[in-house]
Order: structure tokens, then sequence, then C-alpha cells
């Protein structure tokens, strides 16, 4: 028994240490991210090409789990829901290049 919760413990802080979004694929999540037409609003909030919004100063996104309540927002908007398979991959690309999430 006891070696069960020690297990569960270490399989727990596993997890914790990961990468935050394993099962994305940077790559694919590009492409996602430009067929959604990701930066559509960004770009006419921020100028440029739009990606101006992850890195401005006070930008909201602070932690994977704030990423992913910001893209089901945003895709919202759109009138899509994102499947956590392409939230993934859509996180590990925009944490890739721009948040940098340990
Ligand atoms: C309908 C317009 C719209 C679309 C489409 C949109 N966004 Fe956004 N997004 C916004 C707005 C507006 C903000 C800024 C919110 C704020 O400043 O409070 C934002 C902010 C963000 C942020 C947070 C930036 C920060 O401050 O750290 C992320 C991440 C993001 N969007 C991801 C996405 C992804 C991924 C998609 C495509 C699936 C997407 N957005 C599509 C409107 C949109």
């Amino acid at each position: 028994m006891k070696r069960i919760a020690t297990l569960t413990l270490l399989l727990a802080a596993g997890s914790a240490l990961a990468a935050p979004f394993p099962d994305g694929n940077p790559k694919t999540g590009k492409k996602l991210f430009d067929q959604y037409k990701c930066n559509s609003c960004h770009k006419d909030k921020m100028g440029g090409d739009g990606s101006a919004i992850f890195t401005r100063r006070d930008h909201r996104v602070t932690s994977p789990q704030g990423m992913l309540e910001q893209m089901t927002m945003c895709s919202g908007a759109l009138g899509k829901s994102l499947t956590p398979q392409e939230q993934q991959h859509l996180g590990a690309y925009l944490n890739q290049r721009y948040y940098k999430f340990k």
C-alpha cells in the first residue's frame, strides 16, 4: 500500500515537471495557427502581424493553464471549439516561440 502511494506521488511530480504541452507538436501548432487565422484579431489590436500580443509588456498569459483558458476564449470568439489535441499543438507552438514556460 505504501509503495503505491509513493509511486503515485512520483508520477504526479513527474507530470508536473514535464513540458507544459507534452502532447503538442509546435510545427502542427503553427499550421493550425495560420489555418484558424489566429492573428486576424490580434493584428487589429496590436498592428504588425499581430504577434506582439504575446510579448506585449502587460501580456495576460502567465501560465500554461492561462494559455489554455485564453485560447478557449479566443476560439469561442471565432465560433470554433478547439479540440484538446489542437490546444496542445497550439500551446506547444506559442510556448516554444513566445512564452517559454517550463
Ligand atoms: C475574435 C478575435 C480573436 C481571434 C480570432 C483570436 N484571438 Fe487571441 N486574443 C484576442 C484578443 C482581443 C486578445 C487580447 C485580450 C486582452 O487583452 O484582454 C487575445 C489574446 C490572446 C492571447 C494572450 C496574449 C497575452 O496577452 O499573453 C493568446 C495566447 C491568444 N489570444 C491565442 C489565440 C489563438 C491560439 C487563436 C487562434 C485559435 C486566437 N487567439 C484567435 C482576440 C482573438
